[in-house]
């Protein structure tokens, strides 16, 4: 017709500037940095995120969840953080300024923030939920992952990170990982902040201090100093802090500091705990730690593979100041994330990811045309009783088909709709692991 050749013409005209001619494939790979879940993946994943939830509750914390797309400002952060400086943010076409959330942990702070004193404290909560960061791809980390958290808010003693960790391990020991497999770092910001408070360095630079030593590992030690100094530190303040960091005993650490400072008393209740529970084995007192996010006030810990080939499988702390940075009344907050994917390269690299293949429990066919509305009322019957059914769609298939299909969906039964059968009201039954075979009347499968 004319007008189809009026939007070929029209078509053709734009070609190079817009669109694509409509024979060109489009690239049929997810956006960089993202995955697709196929079933055998996506089947992983549930199984995954039934073990999350198993444990969160286990612990009786209840689940939440927030939007994906929250307002900018609730990310944007100036301590220098490499998570603000890799958001998915962009203008809405209401010329709203949002983001992809690449975290949980400002969410949760602006809900505790509007319920308000209506809050029943303490609140546990865990959630499971995609985040984005515009990050260079690497192993085991991504342009979208999925985090599990757990968070405490309302309680201000290390019982509250005493308990997390111990809801971490758990999580490590149903999945098959030892304390020889991994293990989870410990500190305390507090060591950086009592150095801090002896030299005078003002509330406001803590934050950007920390993201700067976090650093420590990544760049070379001059550069950190440079950093430090660069925030108002002396060179001489700075070399303390490093100095301090390379502790790697609670009671090193009591001699350096005293044994009434804060975070060498966090510390050694914190590991008292560990033992009580039965899970200090896992952890490892590490003064280096001290985590790549402003907000964390206190203890702060990273779970690694002991072997040392991956990134951090999951990370923590305490961040009791977080909420009063949104003009809100400060609440003490413990809480963890978890990725999904380093835990899953880990698993696999330790032939500890369970095999799940698909199965159903039974699958339906007719062997005859005529007889499809038969299998409907069978499968429907056998879908009421709460049984997972494949019902065949496509008629007149051989028997060699339809056995190869019943291993193909997994079902445990096959349930066959013959004619012969039929004329008796009956249907075939077979159990696929005994190979046994029954005729049963439709109203009694
Ligand atoms: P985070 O250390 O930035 O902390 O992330 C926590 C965990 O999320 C990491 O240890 C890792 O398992 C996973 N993760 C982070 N980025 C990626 C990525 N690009 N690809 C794959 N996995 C990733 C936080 O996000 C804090 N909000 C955690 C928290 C909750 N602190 C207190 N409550």
């Amino acid at each position: 017709s004319a007008t189809t050749k009026q939007q070929r013409k029209g078509a053709g005209e734009m070609k190079s500037a817009v669109a694509p001619s409509a024979q060109q494939r489009i690239d049929t790979n997810p956006p960089r940095g993202t995955r697709d879940f196929l079933p055998d993946d996506k089947r992983l994943q549930t199984w995954l995120f039934n073990e999350f939830t198993a444990v969160s509750k286990s612990f009786g914390f209840e689940q939440i969840d927030f939007p994906v797309l929250e307002s900018e400002e609730l990310f944007v952060r100036k301590a220098g953080e490499e998570i603000t400086e890799q958001l998915y943010n962009f203008e809405d076409k209401g010329g709203r300024r949002v983001s992809l959330r690449p975290e949980l942990t400002p969410s949760l702070a602006r809900l505790a923030l509007q319920k308000g004193k209506g809050l029943a404290l303490p609140a546990k909560w865990f959630a499971i939920g995609q985040c984005w960061r515009y990050e260079r791809a690497t192993r085991g980390r991504r342009r979208e992952h999925y985090q599990w958290n757990m968070d405490i808010i309302g309680v201000g003693g290390v019982e509250a990170e005493a308990e997390v960790l111990a809801a971490i391990t758990q999580f490590f020991a149903g999945v098959g990982l030892t304390s020889a497999d991994v293990g989870i770092k410990v500190s305390s910001r507090k060591v950086l902040q009592q150095v801090l408070e002896q030299v005078g360095v003002p509330e406001e630079t803590f934050g950007p201090v920390c993201i700067m030593v976090d650093k420590v590992d990544k760049l070379p030690r001059e550069k950190v100093v440079e950093g430090l100094t660069a925030l108002g530190l002396s060179e001489e303040v700075a070399e303390r802090i490093l100095s301090a960091l390379a502790v790697r005993e609670v009671g090193e650490l009591e001699g350096l500091l005293g044994a009434d400072n804060e975070a060498v008393k966090d510390l050694k209740r914190l590991f008292g705990l560990a033992e009580a529970y039965g899970y200090a084995d896992y952890l490892v007192f590490d003064a280096s730690v001290v985590r790549g996010l402003a907000y964390y006030t206190g203890v702060v810990f990273e779970g690694f593979d002991r072997e040392g080939n991956l990134r951090a499988i999951c990370g923590g702390g305490r961040y009791d100041k977080l909420l009063g940075t949104f003009g809100g009344e400060n609440q003490p907050c413990v809480g963890f994330g978890f990725g999904d994917a380093v835990i899953v390269e880990l698993l696999s690299d330790k032939g500890l990811l369970p095999a799940i293949p698909h199965a159903v429990d039974d699958m339906v066919v007719a062997l005859d045309a005529e007889l499809h509305d038969v299998a409907c009322r069978a499968a429907a019957k056998l879908r009421q009783q709460g049984r997972e059914v494949d019902l065949v769609l496509e008629s007149g298939k051989k028997m060699k088909w339809v056995f190869k299909q019943a291993e193909r969906c997994g079902a445990t039964r096959v349930v066959l709709v013959g004619k012969d059968e039929w004329e008796r009201g009956m249907v075939r039954v077979k159990n696929q692991e005994t190979r046994e075979e029954q005729d049963v009347a439709i109203d009694d499968l």
